[in-house]
C-alpha cells in the first residue's frame, strides 16, 4: 500500500527553495526569521480557533511568550553539567516536589524526561530491574488494551513481555482479565488516568489491591490525566483516587507538557521509593573519558525546557491550574450533553475531559451511522478530531482553546450537521479512518505496517523533486 497522502507533508515544497545540500553560504536572519513566523503563524491559526482536539495544551501566546523568555536564558545550557547550571538541579527538584505534592506522594521522589514516552520506559526497565533483583528473567507486565503504545516499544527495547488484558464495557481495564494473566513472573501492573483513547480512569484502587496481593509494581499513567484529573477533587469533581494514597502505586508519570502547560519535551516520573529509582540510573566507573552518571536515557539535556517547565508551574500555581482545569471540565461535561442529544451517538464510559463517541449500536440497521462519516464532515468545517479503532470511534480531548467562548456552540451546531451528512452517505465508503477500520472493516496488519513505514519514511525525507 502506498503511504497516504504524503505530498501532503510538503506544503512549502512550492513556496520556498528545497534545501538538499548543505548550503554554501549563509543566509540573512531577517529572512529566516521571516519564513519561520510565516509558517508558524498560518499552522497555528486553527488550533488558536479552538477547533484541534488535544495537542495544544494552553494556546495563551502570552503564557507561551513568558516560557519563551525563560527558556532563551537557558536553552544553550546543559543539565548534565551540574556545577557550571546549579540552577538545573534546583527546577527538577522543584518541579518534582510540586508534583509529588499533587499526587500524594509519601516523598518527592522522581526524575524529569522529555516527555510521557520516555516516562512510560523507564518504569518498565526499573521493573525488569526490579524483578532481576528477584531472579526473574523473563518478566511480564500486565496492562489493559487501551493503554499507551509507549509500553509495547518499552517492552520491544527492553525485552519484557507485554500480557494484554480486556477492557469492560465501561472501558476501562477488566480486573478479573488482569487477574487471570498474573503469574510468577509477572513484575508489574499498569493502569492509566487517563486513558489515551477514551480518557478514563482504569480502577486503580483495584489494580493497587491486586498488586499488594501479589507483591509486585503498579505504574499509573498519568502522562494525558495526572496533570487534569489531579485537580478533580478540589473542583468537586467525581474522579476516584488514582494517585499515591492507594498503597499499591509505585509509580506515576504525568506530563508537563500538555496539561502542565509548560513547553515540548518535558514530563515527570515520581517513584514511591528512591531504592526504586536507582534501578534506572545508569553508571559506567571506568570509562577513559572519566566516570559516567546519567539518571535516565538521555545523555545532554537543554536546561531550557526545565527552566520553562518549573516557570510555567510556580507562574500560575494552584489557582491558575485549578481555574483553567474547571473551564474544561466544564466544557467537557457540555461536550457530554450534545452528544448526549443525539441517538445516533454513544459516549465511551464516563469521561471528564477528553470524550470518546462512536455510532450507536442499539438502533435499527437502517437507522445505524458510520462515525467517520460524521468525522468527515466535521473535518470539511477543520474540526480535528481523533479517529479511534476497535470500536470505531473519535475523541475530543478538551484543552484550554476549546473552552474559549463560542467554540463548543460552533461545534454543537457542525456536530448536527455532520449526523444529517452521515444519514446521507449511509453505504458509501467515508474519507476518514481508512487505516483505522472504518465502518468496521479491518485493514489487513501487514498493509497497515508497510503503508505506515512508507509514511515514516516520507516524514524523514524530502519531497520529490520537480519533474
Ligand atoms: C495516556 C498517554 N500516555 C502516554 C503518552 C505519550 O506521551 P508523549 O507523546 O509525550 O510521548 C500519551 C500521549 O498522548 C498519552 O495520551
Amino acid at each position: 500500500m502506498p503511504y497516504v497522502g504524503a505530498m501532503g507533508l510538503f506544503p512549502y515544497a512550492s513556496r520556498y527553495p528545497v534545501v538538499r545540500e548543505f548550503p554554501e553560504h549563509g543566509r540573512p536572519r531577517h529572512e529566516i526569521v521571516a519564513e519561520i513566523e510565516a509558517m508558524s503563524a498560518a499552522e497555528d491559526a486553527v488550533a488558536l480557533e479552538g477547533k484541534i482536539s488535544g495537542s495544544i495544551y494552553s494556546g495563551d501566546h502570552d503564557h507561551y511568550a513568558f516560557l519563551n523568555e525563560v527558556f532563551g536564558h537557558y536553552s544553550h545550557a546543559n543539565v548534565l553539567q551540574r556545577d557550571v547550571y546549579p540552577s538545573a538541579t534546583r527546577f527538577e527538584g522543584e518541579i518534582i516536589a510540586m508534583t509529588a505534592d499533587l499526587m500524594h506522594a509519601p516523598e518527592p521522589c522522581g526524575v524529569i524526561t522529555s516527555g510521557g514516552t520516555e516516562s512510560l520506559m523507564n518504569p518498565l526497565l526499573v521493573y525488569r530491574e526490579w524483578g532481576r533483583e528477584r531472579g526473574i528473567t523473563r518478566p511480564n507486565v500486565v496492562l489493559p488494551v487501551t493503554a499507551h503504545p509507549a509500553f509495547d516499544k518499552g517492552a520491544h527495547y527492553f525485552g519484557i513481555e507485554l500480557r494484554k488484558a480486556a477492557v469492560t464495557d465501561r472501558y476501562v481495564a477488566d480486573i478479573d482479565s488482569v487477574r487471570a494473566l498474573v503469574d510468577e513472573n509477572t513484575v508489574a501492573l499498569v493502569g492509566s488516568a487517563g486513558t489515551y483513547p477514551h480518557g478514563l480512569i482504569d480502577p486503580i484502587d483495584a489494580l493497587s489491591a491486586l498488586a499488594l496481593e501479589h507483591g509486585i509494581n503498579l505504574h499509573v499513567d498519568g502522562c494525558l490525566g495526572g496533570f487534569i484529573l489531579g485537580w478533580a477533587e478540589a473542583l468537586a469533581v467525581p474522579a476516584p483516587v488514582f494517585d499515591f494514597r492507594l498503597p499499591g502505586v509505585t509509580s506515576i508519570s504525568a506530563d508537563t507538557h500538555k496539561y502542565g502547560f509548560g513547553l515540548k519535551g518535558s514530563s515527570v516520573l515520581l517513584y514511591r521509593t528512591p531504592e526504586l529509582r536507582r534501578h534506572q540510573y545508569f553508571i559506567v566507573p571506568d570509562w577513559p573519558g572519566g566516570l559516567y552518571t546519567s539518571p535516565g536515557m538521555s545523555g545532554s539535556r537543554s536546561g531550557g525546557i526545565i527552566a520553562a517547565a518549573w516557570a510555567a508551574m510556580v507562574s500560575l500555581g494552584r489557582e491558575g491550574y485549578l481555574a483553567i482545569a474547571a473551564d474544561i471540565f466544564g466544557t467537557a461535561a457540555r461536550l457530554r450533553s450534545i452528544i448526549g442529544e443525539h441517538p445516533e451517538l454513544r459516549v465511551l464510559g464516563d469521561p471528564l475531559f477528553n470524550v470518546a463517541f462512536a455510532a450507536a449500536d442499539d438502533l435499527a440497521e437502517e437507522d445505524r451511522i458510520d462515525i467517520f462519516h460524521v468525522n468527515d464532515s466535521l473535518a470539511s468545517k477543520q474540526w480535528r478530531m481523533n479517529g479511534l479503532q476497535l470500536p470505531p470511534a473519535v475523541h475530543f480531548c478538551i484543552t484550554r482553546p476549546n473552552t474559549m467562548p463560542g467554540v463548543i456552540d460552533r461545534f454543537a451546531a457542525d456536530l448536527h450537521e455532520a449526523i444529517g451528512y452521515a444519514r446521507e452517505r449511509r453505504g458509501t465508503a467515508p474519507r476518514s479512518g481508512a487505516t483505522y477500520g472504518a465502518g468496521g472493516v479491518t485493514v489487513p496488519r501487514e498493509m497497515v505496517e508497510a503503508g505506515m513505514a512508507g509514511w515514516l519514511d516520507a516524514t524523514q525525507s524530502l519531497p520529490p523533486p520537480p519533474p
